[in-house]
């Protein structure tokens, strides 16, 4: 039987749209707060209306030697120009952008998955070195 994980896509960020970028440090000590951010369409930009948009980000990490990804951030857009007015014609829009504080203690990989309302889920990574 097919599997979900088989329709998560993946490309070069700055030649499609679809791709979260996860801006982190790559290294970090253990213990301290630092920002994860997780943007789409930084070289190649994509459409925020009513009928083509990302619905949302969720943000994993898996620890080396853990057994599962743990979700750290999930966000919802929800304003693509929606208004009594018409498609598009609304006073506000959401840019797909979200930022996170995290504290690791062990070293891993970021996994970041972005929802297109048309062209489906898209994942990439960045890998964390944490210090004692
Ligand atoms: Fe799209």
């Amino acid at each position: 039987m097919p599997q979900l994980s088989e329709h998560i896509r993946s490309d070069d960020w700055k030649k499609e749209k679809h791709v979260p970028v996860i801006e982190c440090p790559r290294k970090v000590k253990s213990g301290e707060i630092f920002p994860v951010k997780v943007t789409l369409g930084k070289e190649v930009a994509h459409p925020n209306t009513t009928e083509h948009h990302i619905a949302w980000v969720s943000l994993y990490y898996h620890d080396e030697g853990g057994k599962f990804a743990h979700q750290v951030a999930h966000v919802e857009f929800t304003a693509h120009g929606e208004s009594a007015d018409g498609p598009n014609q609304g006073p506000v829009y959401t840019h797909h952008e979200a930022t996170a504080s995290l504290k690791i203690a062990k070293s891993g990989v970021f996994h970041a998955v972005a929802y297109c309302n048309i062209h489906g889920l898209w994942q990439s990574s960045a890998e964390l070195t944490v210090e004692p």
